[in-house]
């Protein structure tokens, strides 16, 4: 997607690879509280963004695209219980398994298509 996001789909994806390498480590409470605060904010500064990118461009997917953000954030807050509830190992395959490869196709597919919509499917 145009005007940098793909700089931020790359600063999310780094900050998710550091809370992951945090808890591979066993990283104390406080550090992994700290990434995990670092990749909410993060998420929900590049969701407003991306939807203002979409809004501008009268985007017509954007409602729903809306709600996979949504998705895709609850997961996030959820990283705090579910790291207390599962445990670092259970935690970590969980982890690998949703969250990470779910943003991973969010990017390749729903961004992706919006994407191409804004650069090609808008009528001149
Ligand atoms: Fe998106
Ligand atoms: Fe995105």
């Amino acid at each position: 997607m145009k005007s940098g996001m793909h700089e931020q789909h790359q600063q999310l994806l780094n900050k998710l690879y550091k809370l992951r390498d945090g808890v591979k480590e066993a990283r104390g409470l406080h550090d992994i509280s700290a990434l995990i605060e670092d990749v909410i904010s993060y998420t929900r500064y590049h969701m407003v963004s991306e939807e203002q990118v979409m809004r501008e461009h009268h985007y017509p997917q954007l409602a729903w695209h809306q709600e996979r953000h949504e998705e895709l954030l609850n997961d996030a807050l959820s990283f705090k219980n579910k790291l207390e509830y599962l445990g670092e190992a259970e935690f970590l395959a969980w982890f690998n398994r949703w969250p990470l490869a779910r943003l991973h196709t969010h990017i390749e597919l729903a961004d992706k298509q919006a994407e191409d919509y804004i650069t090609h499917g808008k009528p001149k």
